[in-house]
């Protein structure tokens, strides 16, 4: 069985060496952008497969997508990551142009794959990945509720103070601090009903440190986590590899469950070699039923910054924006961007002008949520750029495919066709 992951960094090379460690695969194809990078992630973890006894082949390559070939499940990681203070929602507009294009190169070389998706804000690239690639709904997965629900069992074993593989519980709803759903109700300690074993005050400190589990880490690591992310990707993996049929909650495409559809959102699936082969359909209270309503209804309006729904239905129909004036406000923005990796010595004012754009954007669009977060995550790609071009960590192939992706991102966003796409060189010249 061959497992493909998209993106060696931190996440991708910890499930790659799960993978390896617990034999869930035959082979591990590491890609990423970075010049050497995954090869040097595959290499070294190789040369620890005689000290440790695995026989996973793993291999890496810096974009050649033709060594993915036939591969069984490909795991999506490529992206940046959460910096402290920010919420996975932020990193919407860098990364929907990087989950996008490598989607669709990944099917070229595995029409037959799984996907399953993990690069942040989850929920959504789970939808554009599904979307841009036109796969069945039950061969795009993503990955978020295991991670979540690892933590609350972790918080609920420390409070109980038992061993957390005795312990049962499950996270749905989206993968955000503020939409995903702690199941207190249903979770058990060897069959016993834990809301029995602990008091009502304990049970919502574990759900609270539950939908904090994410920034808790970023804040003390500096970035987002590692261990248990690539730890849950590959309890995935294996459950779709080895045909477990287990449950898992996934972030997947609902067409009338739970009352939802047209959303990716997390529910509980069993996962087995069709990907997602069912979605469990639990008896939520009202108390809960209420709560992932309004996840999902954040999800609809934060997430949505790809431009469908949100833009379109929402702001045209509830906030009569013209279309012009979606327009306008996106380029006033992702034009500092460009400004900021064109000018290196005007960095800092291009922050300040990006501020004022997004101000004025802001003000523009009154409640215009969706090109507020996309307006962030430029913000968030003004720092970085800031970052990486002092420490001189970028070269300028990196900084032109990340302009491609976000030119990407743009024209997805004013859901334009290609030929039509925004000519940000003409403007930047
Ligand atoms: P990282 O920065 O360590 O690794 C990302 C890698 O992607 C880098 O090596 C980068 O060079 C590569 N990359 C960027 N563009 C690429 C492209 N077009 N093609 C191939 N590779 C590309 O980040 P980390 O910590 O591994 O996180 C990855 C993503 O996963 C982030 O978006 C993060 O927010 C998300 N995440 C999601 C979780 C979940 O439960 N769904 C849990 C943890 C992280
Ligand atoms: C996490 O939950 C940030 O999604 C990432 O650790």
């Amino acid at each position: 069985m061959k497992v493909t992951i998209i993106g060696a960094g931190n996440v991708g090379s910890t499930c790659a060496e799960v993978i390896a460690t617990q034999a869930i695969a035959s082979e591990v194809v590491l890609l990423d952008i970075k010049e050497g990078f995954a090869e040097g992630k595959a290499l070294d973890m190789m040369q620890t497969s005689t000290t440790i006894g695995f026989g996973t082949k793993i291999i890496g390559t810096t974009g050649d997508y033709s060594k993915t070939s036939d591969s069984d499940v490909v795991v999506i990681t490529s992206g940046i990551p959460r910096k402290p203070g920010m919420t996975r929602e932020e990193l919407i507009g860098i990364n929907a142009g990087i989950v996008k294009t490598v989607s669709e190169n990944v099917l070229k070389h595995s029409p037959n794959t799984i996907i399953v998706v993990v690069s942040n804000p989850m929920d959504t690239m789970t939808y554009l990945a599904l979307k841009s690639t036109g796969l069945p709904k039950n061969r795009v997965i993503g990955m978020g509720g295991a991670l979540d629900s690892s933590r609350f069992k972790t918080y609920l074993s420390q409070a109980l103070d038992r061993p957390a593989n005795d312990i049962h519980g499950m996270v749905i709803g989206g993968h955000g601090d503020t939409t995903m759903i702690p199941l207190t109700r249903l979770a058990t300690y060897n069959g016993l009903p834990i809301s029995d074993l602990i008091s009502e005050e304990e049970l919502g400190n574990v759900a609270s440190s539950t939908m904090v589990g994410g920034a808790t880490l970023t804040k003390l690591l500096g970035t987002s986590a590692w261990y248990a992310p690539g730890a849950s990707v590959a309890f995935l993996v294996k459950s779709i590899l080895n045909d477990e049929k287990r449950i898992i909650p996934c972030s997947v495409f609902l067409d009338g469950e739970y009352n939802q559809d047209d959303i990716c959102i997390g529910v509980p699936c069993i996962i087995g070699k069709n990907g997602c082969e069912k979605i469990i359909n639990l008896n939520l209270n009202d108390q809960e039923s209420q709560r992932y309503n309004a996840g999902v209804n954040l999800n609809y309006t934060l997430f949505d910054g790809l431009g469908r729904r949100f833009t379109y239905k929402i702001l045209k129909e509830q906030f009569a924006l013209s279309e012009l004036q979606l327009r306008e406000t996106i380029e006033t923005t992702i034009l500092q961007l460009y400004s900021v990796y064109f000018n290196v010595a005007q960095l800092k004012e291009s922050t300040e002008i990006f501020k004022q754009a997004l101000a004025v954007s802001i003000e523009r669009q009154r409640r215009a949520e969706s090109a507020f977060s996309y307006g962030q995550s430029n913000k968030l790609a003004v720092l970085n750029a800031q970052d990486d071009v002092t420490n001189d960590s970028i070269s300028l192939l990196q900084i032109n495919q990340q302009l491609d992706n976000a030119r990407r991102d743009l024209n997805l966003l004013l859901n334009e066709p290609m030929d039509q796409q925004f000519q940000v060189e003409t403007i930047v010249n």
